[in-house]
């Protein structure tokens, strides 16, 4: 089954800035996939486009059977809601909930049996039962990360696209979560990992080399 495609992708924001120059690209359930690429090639925003964050400029994008780049937003929101979750580069946390919250509220949103104890469950993992009522701001780059992909989890997502989801955690911390991603991979949800961390390769079942806004056919 096939969890997202892409068909002639083409992302030029609004300045002129050609981010995506034709990307074609289809993942299959169950496969681990990393996006890998210097810095500006592409890789958050066609993580972008393939969750339904941004629309492209040209090019077709079909998720879960449907395509979406012409979903008006509110109902585009409801069809991610139960099968894509976001592990985002820069975290965007909510300033004004505590780390425990900023679980429950999504995990709420989301219809999670038990979002309270779900919650508490994955910031054990993530070794932050000390720093749940804290706010984001009260934590180190690293912890808010961690956040990050707690609130990611809880929705029990089919998809989950991650965008540099370890590039602030020391390699043993970023190691566990990947060893926790393979799990949940191993249970059938489907990776895209974008990142520039080469050590991560043996982890990807597939890799995609990206380049200028166009992926780069493997020889
Ligand atoms: N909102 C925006 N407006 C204009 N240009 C943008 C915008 N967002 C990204 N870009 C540009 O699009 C190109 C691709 O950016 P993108 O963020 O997708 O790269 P990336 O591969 O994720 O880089 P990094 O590894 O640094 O995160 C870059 O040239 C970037 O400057
Ligand atoms: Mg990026």
């Amino acid at each position: 089954m096939k969890v997202v495609e892409a068909l002639n992708l083409e992302k030029t924001y609004p300045d002129g800035t050609r981010a995506l120059r034709g990307v074609n690209l289809s993942v299959e359930r169950g496969e681990f996939v990393g996006v890998m690429g210097p810095s500006g090639s592409g890789k958050s925003t066609l993580l972008h486009l393939l969750g339904g964050l941004d629309k492209p400029t040209k090019g077709k994008i079909i998720l879960f059977g449907r395509e979406i780049q012409n979903l008006p937003e509110d109902e585009l929101a409801k069809f991610r809601r139960q099968r894509v979750a976001y592990i985002f580069q820069f975290y965007y946390l909510l300033e004004d909930f505590t780390v425990l919250e900023n679980l429950t509220v999504v995990g709420e949103i989301a219809g999670v049996k038990e979002p309270k104890a779900k919650a508490l469950e994955l910031l054990k993992f993530l070794r932050l039962t000390h720093r749940i009522n804290h706010k984001p701001h009260q934590l180190s780059g690293g912890e808010q990360q961690r956040v990050a992909i707690g609130r990611a989890l809880i929705t029990n997502p089919k998809l989950i696209l991650a965008d540099e989801p370890t590039g602030n955690l020391d390699s043993a911390e970023g190691e566990r979560i990947f060893r926790l991603f393979h799990e949940l991979n191993k249970k059938g949800i489907t990776f895209i990992v974008a990142t520039h961390n080469e050590n991560l390769v043996p982890f990807f079942s597939r890799v995609l080399r990206i380049r200028d806004g166009k992926l780069i056919e493997p020889p």
